[in-house]
């Protein structure tokens, strides 16, 4: 397969993204421009180390870099500010340099506190992406949004560093867990949902290819949920508009993920599959789409192996006016208001600022109702 490459114009702060197959293999090569001298950090957590650290130590060594790793614990509760801690330490005791880059290798937990962890050090050093995960290559490594999350929410602790490049190698995902592969998945979904109807009747046909592995088909996948991205970060670097809309689920699903103390009860993408599936439903509750779209939606994502509803959740969830208090930490929230983004249609949404909280009240005990629950 040929290299794709997506440009995220950024003035000053642009950068190439390069998806293929066989890259991390070459990226001492690819990446060596970005260095001043030839030494990485490369950040990593225990799972993704166990695949691909060796052959990217390998790469980089192979062109005459020295490395340095530094390797965490897997999963949502490393973006902490004790982990953030450990890797500043480790970085500076490694001897990272204001000049150097440090290179995020593994999903959005890493590229998200790694990201973070570079525009802090120094008061600032240049990172590269090299995502692991399906989520993290359509979605978490592009558009410099960077973070750990706090006992009051998610990603509330962070800074807008984008990287200097992003790798995205397809071959890497061979590795990731099938459940895994699916919570990305519910983030490709998301761009069709959001603003391309015709991406999202192609996944309506592609959605087992790409959940089986089929490279064609995840390759177009990853690209055309990049450049969405990259499309939509160059308009909105710093989220006063239209990148809100990349939140599509995100206000239901955050307070899904609080509820479920981001464990592995329920991941980011699962969260934000129920998310999307709730934000069509309350939108047809409010009348601003035709009825039924939430449905079919649900049965796309089910397709994926995905859940869609709270009943698909493995543990009791709080009360409904508990799960909105959980929402009003989100950071679309605007003078105590609630946002939420609405759909009109499949490939149709739009930023909804002060919500009525009676209202989301009145759809969450619906929707529990709908699928037998007394109440959320
Ligand atoms: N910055 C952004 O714009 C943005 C956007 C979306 C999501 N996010 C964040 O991303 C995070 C979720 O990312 P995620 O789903 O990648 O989670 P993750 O980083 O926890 O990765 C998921 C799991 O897969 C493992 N893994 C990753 N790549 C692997 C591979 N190739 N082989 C084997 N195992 C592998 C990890 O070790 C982990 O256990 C959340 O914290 C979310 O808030 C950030």
């Amino acid at each position: 397969m040929q290299n794709n490459s997506v440009h995220v114009d950024l003035a000053g702060r642009s950068y190439d993204i390069v998806i293929g197959q066989g890259l991390l293999a070459q990226a001492g090569i690819s990446l060596a421009p970005h260095f001043k001298r030839k030494f990485a950090a490369i950040v990593t957590d225990v799972n993704v180390a166990k695949f691909h650290l060796a052959p990217l130590v390998m790469a980089l060594e192979r062109e005459g870099f020295t490395t340095k790793t530094v390797i965490l614990p897997a999963g949502e509760k490393t973006k902490s500010y004790a982990h953030l801690a450990e890797t500043c330490d480790a970085l500076l005791a490694a001897g990272v340099e204001r000049k150097d880059v440090v290179i995020a290798l593994g999903g959005g937990v890493i590229g998200d506190l790694t990201g973070f962890a570079s525009a802090i050090l120094r008061r600032g050093v240049n990172f590269i992406q090299i995502p692991t995960s399906l989520l993290a290559q359509v979605d978490s490594s592009v558009g410099g949004k960077t973070g750990i999350n706090s006992s009051h929410g998610k990603n509330l602790i962070g800074a807008f560093h984008q990287p200097a490049a992003v790798l995205i190698d397809l071959d890497v995902l061979q590795s990731l867990p099938q459940r895994q592969r699916a919570a990305g998945y519910a983030e490709v979904v998301k761009y069709g949902l959001l603003g391309d109807a015709n991406f999202y009747g192609w996944l309506d046909q592609n959605v087992e290819a790409i959940l089986s592995g089929d490279n064609a088909a995840t390759a177009r996948a990853v690209k055309t949920s990049c450049e969405m991205k990259a499309r939509i970060v160059a308009e909105d670097e710093t989220e006063t508009g239209v990148r809100a809309l990349l939140n599509l689920g995100h206000t239901f699903g955050h307070a899904l993920e609080a509820a479920t103390g981001y464990s592995d009860v329920l991941l980011h993408g699962e969260a934000v599959a129920i998310g999307m599936v709730q934000a069509f439903g309350f939108s047809e509750m409010l009348g601003i789409c035709e009825q039924g779209l939430s449905r079919k939606v649900a049965d796309h994502l089910r397709r994926a192996g995905l859940p869609t509803h709270v009943s698909d959740i493995h543990l009791k969830l709080p009360p409904a006016d508990a799960m909105v208090k959980l929402m009003y930490q989100d950071k679309k929230a605007e003078g105590g208001k609630l946002t939420f983004i609405l759909a009109k249609s499949i490939g149709e949404t739009f930023i909804a600022k002060g919500v009525d909280e009676a209202k989301v009240l009145a759809f969450l005990v619906k929707d529990a109702a709908a699928h037998g629950l007394a109440k959320p």
